[in-house]
């Protein structure tokens, strides 16, 4: 029987458009918000668990069995305070991978982020080199950066096998002009996680998103590895998104310090 594979934040907006690229396995949702049906069962056979990050319990149940782990669990927010993030996006990402490490999965596939690179976006170093050391634009892009380098230390030291994907503007078709240059469309994304779960490489950080007219993300590294080649370009929708004044997706200005 083949395993099943666990997916975080199963309830979210991520969640959501990536579900039907994982419909071919047997799955375990997690999550702290219930889905729609809190019955344990998802209509399709799904299995649920409800509950957060910070409970060990519960993570040495979701991994139980699991061959790999997608996952999406986290604040997304650019705007969240340090008070925030700090239970998610650090403690809970390093707890799920203990529990994952402990429990003999195969591989982690995680959601980082655009933000842990936002200030070379910033700058206009674009299209921004993955080979470039992390420099984040905010409390959540360091979190996120965190989470890169924590994956790595578990690989290294456990035989954890983690692939991290820089998401950039996750949703259905970009509305705005500052997605043009880094949004990542539903086929895309669903094509990302798929190959990062097959992929022979033990462990890496790759940008994630689909292609543009001016793309601020170099792919070459997730074409080289992942064989990832976007299907989808921004410019299909450029005519039709909002001006919002700038072409940055990542925080443009430094805001107010996340003081707590
Ligand atoms: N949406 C984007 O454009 C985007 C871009 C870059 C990266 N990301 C990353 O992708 C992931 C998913 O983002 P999203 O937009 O779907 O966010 P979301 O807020 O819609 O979904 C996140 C889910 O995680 C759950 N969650 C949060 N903290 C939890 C905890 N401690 N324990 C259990 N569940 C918890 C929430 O209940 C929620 O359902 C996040 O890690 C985010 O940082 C998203």
């Amino acid at each position: 029987m083949t395993a099943p594979l666990l997916l975080t934040g199963a309830s979210g907006n991520v969640a959501r458009l990536l579900l039907p690229a994982l419909r071919d396995r047997p799955l375990r949702l997690l999550d702290r918000t219930a889905p729609a049906e809190p019955d344990g069962v998802e209509p399709d056979g799904a299995e649920v668990l409800t509950g957060d990050l910070g409970d060990r319990d519960l993570l040495a149940r979701a991994v139980e069995g699991v061959d790999a782990v997608v996952h999406l669990a986290g604040d997304p927010s650019p705007t969240a305070t340090w008070e925030e993030l700090r239970g998610p996006n650090v403690d809970g990402f390093a707890a799920l991978l203990g529990a994952a490490a402990e429990g003999g999965v195969r591989r982690v596939v995680y959601a980082s982020s655009v933000h842990a690179m936002g200030r070379y976006e910033v700058a206009g170093h674009v299209p921004v080199d993955p080979a470039r050391a992390p420099a984040p634009c905010c409390a959540y892009g360091a979190t996120k950066a965190f989470d890169e380098a924590v994956a790595g230390v578990f690989a290294h030291r456990w035989g954890l096998s983690t692939i991290g994907l820089r998401l950039g503007a996750t949703v259905p078709v970009p509305t705005k002009r500052s997605q043009l240059g880094g949004w990542l469309g539903p086929a895309d994304l669903r094509e990302l996680v798929t190959r990062a779960l097959r992929t022979p490489v033990v462990t890496g950080v790759y940008p994630a998103v689909s292609g543009a007219e001016h793309p601020h993300w170099d792919l070459r590294t997730a074409t080289a590895d992942l064989g990832y080649r976007p299907r989808l370009d921004s410019r299909e929708h450029a005519g039709a998104v909002e001006d919002d004044g700038t072409d940055v997706a990542t925080c443009p200005s430094p805001g107010h310090a996340p003081s707590r």
